[in-house]
């Protein structure tokens, strides 16, 4: 099937699963997941990914590849881009959507650099999503206690004219515990003010019923990474507990692929 744009998948269905790629194989596991659930995906890439390979291209264009041949429509999407130039590679790369991630620069700065992408992103077909400027600790807005205040939201999207927003309700990223506290009164505000889809970063660390809880209360992208690492490791680990004497990483890497397949599959079905 075609690569698609995340506002196709929305105009499909209220929600998208987004789930970040870093190795070859959650790129399999995510796509053959999805395909089980009968669910279209974001496959997510980010900038850190890119730098950890050292480039951008050879796990985007493998993450391609695996997309174009899925049997489901399949988004692929730069995550957290806080480089101009990855951005355009991206969209060189045939990337579907992109994050622009201004949002450690000042306001008007964080304004004026996510409005020159998303014009040139859009001459590519491609879809935007980006965060407001902000806001303490290293992760920016996604850090308990931030939130994103819906007049700024609404002026921000206004000023840059981003397809999506991400927002700060709560959660927070990299959490290995599933307990954070979403503001759902907040997403419900933002969603009444905001006149783009809302979408939920952090997602690892939100119980199944608290996720369902924000897409009724409007979400509707939720991006999950953490915790299919978890689930990946947990697998490998187990494997090599198994056997001290395996030393092919087919052998170990499989249980890892085969239970992240398997966790995007339920997790479709709970991001619907
Ligand atoms: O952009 C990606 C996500 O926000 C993933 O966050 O690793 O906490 O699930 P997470
Ligand atoms: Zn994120």
């Amino acid at each position: 099937m075609p690569l698609v744009t995340t506002d196709r998948i929305l105009a499909e269905r209220r929600v998208a699963a987004a789930f970040n790629v870093i190795q070859l194989e959650h790129a399999e596991a995510i796509v053959a997941g999805a395909e089980s659930a009968a669910s279209p995906v974001v496959l997510q890439i980010s900038e850190n990914a890119a730098k950890y390979h050292g480039a951008l291209a050879p796990i985007a264009l493998a993450s391609r590849r695996i997309a174009e041949t899925a049997n489901i429509d399949v988004a692929l999407h730069l995550d957290h881009a806080e480089s101009e130039a990855l951005v355009r590679e991206a969209l060189r790369l045939g990337f579907t959507s992109v994050m622009f991630d201004a949002a450690t620069s000042p306001y008007d700065e964080n304004v004026s650099r996510t409005a020159q992408m998303v014009a040139e992103a859009h001459e590519h077909g491609a879809w935007v999503e980006a965060e407001l400027g902000e806001i303490g600790g290293k992760d920016g807005a996604h850090a308990p206690g931030v939130r994103t205040d819906p007049d700024e939201a609404v002026a921000f999207v206004e000023a840059t004219g981003v397809d999506a927003l991400a927002v700060a309700v709560g959660s927070s990223h990299a959490m290995t515990s599933r307990d954070a506290a979403l503001d759902l009164d907040l997403i419900a505000s933002l969603r009444e003010a905001v006149p783009v889809p809302l979408v939920l970063h952090g997602s690892s660390g939100v119980a199944d019923a608290d996720i369902r809880r924000a897409i009724d209360a409007g979400m509707r992208k939720i991006n999950v990474s953490t915790h299919l690492n978890s689930i990946m490791t947990a697998a490998v680990r187990d494997a090599l507990a198994s056997n001290e004497r395996l030393v092919d990483p087919r052998k170990y890497l499989a249980p890892g692929r085969d239970a992240v397949a398997r966790e995007v599959t339920r997790l479709c079905e709970v991001i619907s």
